[in-house]
């Protein structure tokens, strides 16, 4: 199958963002538009309309907006010209959207836009009422597109309830599910190696691979969204999506081409064969942590029961054991780690080859091979090294590891701007183009999986085990892969 050109969504076109004053609006969405407006690359008759139920002036959520673009830009200064054109197509409007008076008052805004784009970044309980007023005010013309931000459900039982209603006012070609890790440029920089390349293929499978590392690190604690948290924790905001794409993105087929179905069927096959996480086996493959007070970021922060204001059972780091029970990755096990409060920003994908079968450069050679590896670092550096040995300069043989380097930073030179995952994915909602975004089937393979996994921890009826802020998470974090006679990639 070759790939779909993007279908090209009619004009004159309307982004209608629901949530349109909260934390994702202010932090990611609007600067994501600020820099595609200052990269020209928004259609003129674009407007993007904001929703949400504060009273708000007009002019009072664009200055919000203004402060947000400078807040994220800094130390680099707003381009005026690029924010009055952005400035200009703003709209605000007040109102509950779940609501037939809602609707009709979204109706008329948007009134003679035919493609207009709903992009529901609020709580995902709000998904199928929002969805059905829209349908009712007739605003799911065949044109429209309808984008929902993770996470969808807190279950497979209400991600299925949300996918259903959802579908029954927008078709699946017009949904798309945003998970803004498959916008991030190393993310996509993974397909281009791995299928831009015949070096990798045949080794990347269990006869040649150890294991694989995902990790997933913050430094900053709940902060403003503890209501949230405190529903979710890490193993539903975190590993349901950002770390089980990741998953699936390294361990899939390569799909018969970059079309948004070949490439969301191979990544539903590797969530198929996830091994269930029983209740007998969940001590041994899982760990949850929480953070007590600490030192994070060179400063003294208190811990998550402070911040919550009481004890609760909520995971903010968690650790697990992912096998993939099929004929390419038996017996390779994916170490999977997040967390909140870690002693650094981190996104890396570390792919652990196995060491050679045996070794030609006598005893003191030996001691220096180390296996090849392959890291990829998607924050805060875009860098992929592959380490390999060679040989020390001078006499003798003496080996030494080296890395071979692909660094983004080096590519684009230094100060060159990292883009927010979100522009990427903008444009190709506005292109109809959803190679980027999920299946209702791989969210729902995904709710499966930690389904079983949040049962299991029930069951088992323990509290998240402490780890100081500024820590790597508790010691059972590292017994689970020191167990298995591997060790996190410091
Ligand atoms: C979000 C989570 O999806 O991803 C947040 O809800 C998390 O808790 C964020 O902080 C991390 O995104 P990034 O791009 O900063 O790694």
């Amino acid at each position: 199958m070759t790939p779909q050109p993007p279908r090209e969504l009619a004009s004159p076109r309307a982004f209608v963002l629901f949530g349109g004053t909260g934390d994702l609006a202010l932090r990611m969405l609007f600067p994501a538009f600020y820099h595609l407006e200052r990269e020209n690359r928004l259609a003129a008759d674009l407007v993007l309309v904001a929703v949400a139920r504060s009273e708000l002036a007009p002019e009072a959520f664009i200055a919000s907006v203004r402060e947000a673009v400078i807040g994220r830009l800094a130390p680099e200064t707003l381009e005026e010209a690029a924010w009055n054109r952005l400035a200009t197509r703003l709209r605000y409007l007040s109102a509950d959207m779940t609501t037939e008076a809602g609707a009709q008052g979204l109706a008329a805004l948007i009134a003679g836009r035919s493609a207009p784009v709903f992009y529901l970044a609020v709580s995902p309980s709000l998904y199928a009422g929002i969805c059905a007023t829209l349908a009712g005010a007739g605003l799911n013309t065949p044109e429209s597109a309808v984008v929902l931000e993770k996470p969808i459900g807190r279950d497979l039982e209400t991600s299925r309830a949300i996918n259903a209603a959802v579908a029954a006012c927008f078709p699946e070609e017009r949904t798309f599910r945003i998970d803004h890790y498959l916008g991030k440029e190393t993310v996509q920089n993974l397909l281009a190696l791995r299928f831009g390349n015949l070096l990798f293929e045949p080794l990347w499978n269990g006869l040649s691979v150890d294991h694989v590392e995902i990790t997933i690190a913050e430094t900053e604690g709940v902060g403003e969204r503890l209501a949230y948290y405190d529903d979710y924790g890490a193993t539903r905001d975190m590993v349901q999506n950002h770390l089980l794409q990741l998953v699936a993105l390294v361990a899939m087929e390569p799909p018969s081409s970059l079309g948004p179905e070949a490439v969301r069927a191979e990544k539903v096959k590797v969530l198929r064969s996830l091994r269930r996480i029983t209740p007998e086996r969940a001590g041994l493959v899982a760990v949850r942590g929480q953070y007590t007070g600490g030192v994070s970021d060179a400063r003294q922060v208190g811990s998550y029961t402070e911040e919550h204001g009481s004890p609760s059972g909520t995971e903010t780091f968690v650790a697990v054991r992912a096998d993939i029970d099929n004929w390419r990755w038996a017996g390779v096990p994916f170490y999977l780690r997040t967390g909140k409060r870690l002693p650094e920003r981190r996104t890396r994908i570390v792919v652990q080859f196995k060491a050679v079968p045996h070794s030609i450069f006598g005893p003191q050679g030996a001691d220096a091979l180390v296996a090849n590896r392959l890291i990829i670092d998607l924050q805060p550096q875009e860098d992929i090294q592959l380490t390999l040995m060679n040989k020390r300069p001078g006499m003798g043989i003496a080996l030494q590891q080296l890395p071979l380097s692909l660094s983004l930073t080096e590519a684009l030179g230094e100060g060159a701007r990292r883009r927010i995952a979100y522009e990427r994915l903008f444009l190709d909602i506005l292109a109809g183009d959803r190679t980027l975004f999920v299946s209702r089937e791989e969210i729902e393979e995904a709710w499966a999986w930690i389904d079983e996994l949040s049962e299991a921890w029930a069951q088992a009826g323990t509290a998240p085990k402490p780890y100081p802020a500024g820590s790597w998470g508790p010691a059972g974090a590292f017994a689970l892969i020191e167990r298995d006679g591997r060790q996190w990639h410091e």
